[in-house]
């Protein structure tokens, strides 16, 4: 497996692998890898001759007072995990060689889809994001870039980045991986302390009896919401950031549910904030 750190080495790389006629897929990612991104690097490698996999926690996607200083990292582990999934490349630049010392380049998408949820909680944190994938997609020139499915705004705000900019790659998203009881799995689950663990599979119950509800019938999203705000509040240190639901496609608000919608959450416990959502068919 090649460890790249210098931008011009690993783009050289990449032009040469499609030179030689390769596909490449490319999983962004900050590190502290769980299965949940070792699921990604699967996806791309069923569908591509070269998996490169992208380690760098990007400071300009967190926000002053968020856990940029403290994100967990650990390199040695993270290589480790992917040298047996046979990845192909790491990418793992400085901060320093990702943004120079005057970068003010910023790409970012605007509208309701980037503005709502995250966005209006994170403010900056979506344009952090969009700058650093289409960094990331002209270093690594892929074919196609993997995504998952908990970090269900970004995605859907990174499609429309690539449908928008035509940039020439696919997006694929893989759906969230969750521990045994439930827990959508997240890097940050390791700020948990036993108590706010455990408390914290309440957000996988709000979202399944959400949706059986809507399944059973219930068709009304302020009713659907306060039931789901109801069952999160049930857990003494959840705070809720948001618990909306909005359609799937472009979050666009709806008052009847009365097409695929997705119920996302935001909650905190303590000072970890947790996200998760599901898809709902009607
Ligand atoms: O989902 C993440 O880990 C990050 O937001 C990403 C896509 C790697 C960009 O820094």
């Amino acid at each position: 497996m090649r460890i790249f750190e210098e931008i011009k080495k690993i783009q050289d790389w990449c032009k040469e692998q499609k030179m030689l006629g390769k596909k490449i897929g490319l999983v962004p990612t900050m590190g502290y890898l769980h299965e949940g991104h070792l699921a990604l690097v699967r996806e791309a490698r069923k569908h591509c001759d070269i998996v490169v996999v992208s380690i760098f926690v990007n400071p300009i996607q967190f926000g002053v007072g968020e856990d940029f200083e403290v994100y967990p990292r650990d390199f040695a582990r993270d290589t480790e995990l992917l040298e047996q999934e046979k990845v192909d490349a790491v990418f793992a630049p400085s901060n320093e060689e990702m943004y120079c010392r005057d970068s003010s380049t910023r790409v970012e998408v605007t509208g309701e889809i980037a503005e709502k949820l995250c966005g209006a909680s994170r403010p900056g944190h979506f344009r952090g994001v969009t700058t650093v994938c289409s960094k990331l997609f002209n270093i690594c020139l892929p074919d196609l870039a993997v995504f998952g499915q908990k970090d269900a705004q970004q995605v859907m705000v990174l499609e429309k980045m690539v449908r928008e900019l035509n940039f020439p790659l696919e997006i694929i998203r893989v759906p969230i991986v969750r521990e045994a009881d439930g827990l959508a799995m997240s890097s940050r689950n390791v700020y948990l302390d036993p108590e706010a663990r455990k408390q914290a599979i309440v957000l996988n119950k709000a979202l399944g009896e959400t949706a059986e509800a809507i399944q059973s019938g219930e068709r009304d999203t302020a009713r659907l919401k306060s039931r789901l705000r109801e069952i999160i509040e049930s857990s003494p240190r959840a705070e809720i950031d948001y618990a909306e639901i909005y359609d799937a496609y472009d979050l666009a608000d709806v008052s009847e549910v009365d097409k695929q919608v997705i119920v996302a959450l935001a909650v905190k416990f303590g000072r970890t904030r947790l996200i998760d959502n599901r898809l709902v068919e009607v």
